[in-house]
């Protein structure tokens, strides 16, 4: 495992992307980014599902085991679905079950108020990345994708959150779109790794969902995100050149 809180020292920046699937992972590995997060995300942008609250353990285990066939040199870190972390014990039992499949790490979504389970995972000697801020599985309860940090007592909030997923022993923590000038401040404060998602410039890191950056999703993308291509353009555009051929009686298969 790398050293993220060396980089951090170096000022050196962190990528992360998702991924769910074998090609997708051996196409980031091979293309050196430092952490492939089999993220939940995967139930909106690979299984149809509404928002992630549906993931069941199941499938982000059977979805972690093609991309840890790919992986060879970054880390591999897998999300405990909701439900699979309600207590310390399903929390540590969860988070092995992901390294039974080939995960190196997991996260889960909760700063102080999961600090037990936190502990109970990195006692278990499981790498544990943390995510504070937005939290996606919360989103039903919070009725929306909202920017976090915006009021004071957000903003200490936040700040505690991420003081006490360092103290429980967390190697990083993923913010999730909360106000730039927070962001910083927590980077500031804090000696792991923060790595943002919508979160601004400062964080030590930056995550994106892989369908988001590559325009494969065009059905909805975050408005923080600035894709870098368009593939789903470019699968539309081969279909109907197959149709066409085939059509014509061209296509030769
Ligand atoms: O599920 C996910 O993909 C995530 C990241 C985007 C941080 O949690």
């Amino acid at each position: 495992m790398k050293d993220f809180r060396e980089m951090k020292k170096r000022g050196e920046k962190i990528t992360a992307l998702t991924a769910y699937d074998y090609p997708t992972a051996r196409l980031l590995d091979e293309s050196g980014i430092d952490i492939i997060l089999v993220g939940d995300s995967l139930g909106m942008v690979v299984l149809g599902y509404e928002d992630t609250t549906r993931v069941t353990l199941e499938e982000m285990l059977h979805h972690t085991r093609a991309v840890a066939r790919a992986v060879k040199r970054a880390l591999l870190v897998a999300d405990m679905p909701i439900h699979t972390y309600d207590t310390p014990e399903q929390a540590v039992a969860t988070a092995k079950r992901f390294v039974d499949v080939g995960a190196q790490a997991v996260k889960l979504e909760g700063g102080a108020s999961h600090v037990a389970q936190i502990e109970a995972i990195t006692q278990a000697g499981i790498p544990f990345m943390a995510h504070i801020g937005m939290l996606p599985q919360s989103v039903r309860e919070e009725g929306g994708y909202k920017v976090k940090g915006r009021t004071q007592s957000e903003a200490e909030a936040l700040m505690a959150d991420a003081r006490a997923v360092e103290k429980a022993g967390a190697f990083s923590v993923v913010l999730e779109i909360v106000i730039a000038d927070l962001a910083e401040q927590i980077t500031n404060a804090i000696g792991i790794p923060t790595i943002g998602i919508g979160s601004g410039e400062h964080c030590d890191g930056q995550i994106l969902v892989t369908h988001d950056l590559i325009g494969l999703f065009p059905w909805f993308t975050p408005k923080f995100v600035s894709p870098e291509a368009r593939v789903a353009d470019e699968i539309r555009r081969a279909v109907a050149a197959f149709v066409d051929r085939t059509r014509a009686g061209g296509a030769v298969v």
